[in-house]
Formats: C-alpha cells, structure tokens, sequence
C-alpha cells in the first residue's frame, strides 16, 4: 500500500457493469459502517465504454440487493485521463485491468495503481470477470470484494 490514508479510490473492471459497481457499493457500506466515510471519494469506471451510460448487470444489481445494497442508481463510465490525478488510488479486479490501466495512466498522473486483492489483502489473486458466468460466479465475486473491502478499509 504505498499510501498509509488514502482519500480516493476508483475501482475499475472492464466494464464498469459487474465487478467494479459491486467494489463502489461495497466499499462505500464498508466506510460507512465503520464511520470512516467522511471526506472519502469513492467510484468505479471500466476500461471499455461498450456500455457507457447503462446501470450495473441485473445481476450485479441482485448480488447486491441480497446484502442489503442498492447500486442501480450507479451509471456506468469509461476510466479517463483526469482520474489519474483525481484519485490517490486507482485498483484493478484482474491482471488485464491492471494491463490496461497503466498503459493509460498519462503524464502528471498521480494516482498509485495495483490489484484489488493484491492492494487490500496482499494476495496476488484475480476477481474473476462473471460476465458469462451465473448467479454463483456473482455470489464468489461479491465474497471476495467484501473481504478485500474489509481488509482495505482498515487504512482509511
Ligand atoms: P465487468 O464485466 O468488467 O466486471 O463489468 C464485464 C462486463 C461486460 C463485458 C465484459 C465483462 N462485455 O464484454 O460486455
């Protein structure tokens, strides 16, 4: 963690409609919980734009629902070039999101980049991409980003 009390944090998935929504939502609940919301900038974005403007997978939006979250109002965006300095931490769910986020980190940017599960819980493992998955691929998806959220909130 090369920050010890990071202020923002933008998750980020290839999408921005299954994985990354579910981290902002979680992540917010997590802070909020815990009272450690105040001030704090939380977000998600995708690599792609494929689906710019929609709300998160239906099956997102149920996983979440489930554990008492509600993140349909979310609307999906693309990563830009401002967030690498709006924000002090920038956390891929995979291997290819970390790939992609760091060929586009600009010049200036500012922003620390890692995994999620390597960043949050020192465990260099991927949080799989459940799109052409089903109800328990979205079920693992959502265990593993309320672990890393836990761990992660700890340094706020
Ligand atoms: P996400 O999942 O990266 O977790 O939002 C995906 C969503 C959409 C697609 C792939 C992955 N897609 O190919 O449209």
């Amino acid at each position: 963690m090369p920050r010890t009390r990071p202020s923002s944090v933008l998750f980020v998935c290839l999408g921005n409609i299954c994985r990354s929504p579910l981290a902002e939502g979680v992540m917010m609940a997590v802070l909020g919980e815990r009272g450690r919301d105040n001030g704090i900038v939380i977000d998600s974005a995708g690599t792609n734009g494929y689906h710019t403007g929609e709300a998160p997978d239906r099956r997102s939006i149920a996983v979440a629902a489930k554990y008492g979250l509600d993140i349909s109002a979310q609307r999906c965006r693309q990563l830009e070039p401002a967030d690498f300095t709006k924000f002090d931490l920038i956390l891929g769910m995979d291997r290819g999101n970390l790939a992609a986020i760091r060929r586009r980190m600009p010049a200036g940017g500012t922003a620390d980049i890692g995994m999620f599960s390597a960043i949050a819980l020192g465990k260099d493992i991927e949080i799989p991409d459940p799109y052409y998955g089903g109800p328990e691929d979205f079920e693992q998806v959502y265990r593993m980003i309320l672990a890393a959220s836990q761990s992660l909130a700890e340094r706020f």
